[in-house]
């Protein structure tokens, strides 16, 4: 079914340049992770060799080569959002989820990602939920929207 799913999004790139990123970013989407089997269908249908995909899907952050959580939670751990008590957030953020940064809770709900930097760092502690930012960030704050993902 996987196999599917994945030549079903490989076949909108079929003789088209450059789409590399564009593929990765879709299957990524679509299963929340690049599995093994989208890098060797890549490889086979398209041509690109494994190694230039491998090398796009470590740089970036955007993929996992690991499944990820239905929930992507990034808690800023740079020195800005240190300083501004990060820690206390992320510690309050593994506690809530029950995971440690870095990992994926086995129901597959949640991912705790910790990072370098989030790019705003006078709003700091700062974590990203879902791709939506929240600065100033409490550990109570962040306690409250985890709930409501958990439930929804
Ligand atoms: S250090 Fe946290 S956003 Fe820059």
């Amino acid at each position: 079914m996987i196999k599917e799913q994945i030549d079903r999004i490989i076949d909108k790139y079929v003789a088209k340049e450059g789409v590399l990123i564009q593929l990765l970013l879709e299957i990524q989407r679509e299963l929340n992770w690049i599995p093994v089997e989208a890098v060797n269908r890549i490889n086979e249908r398209l041509g690109i060799p494994v190694s230039e995909i491998y090398r796009v899907v470590s740089f970036y952050t955007a993929f996992s080569l690991k499944p990820r959580g239905k929930h992507l939670v990034r808690v800023c751990a740079g020195t800005a959002c240190y300083v501004r008590g990060g820690q206390r957030v992320m510690d309050a953020t593994e506690k809530a989820i029950g995971i440690k940064a870095g990992e994926t809770s086995n129901d597959l709900e949640f991912t705790l990602q910790p990072v370098n930097c989030l790019g705003c760092c006078a709003l700091g502690p700062v974590v990203e939920i879902d791709s939506k930012y929240y600065g100033t960030a409490t550990p109570k704050q962040i306690e409250l929207i985890i709930a409501r993902k958990r439930s929804a």
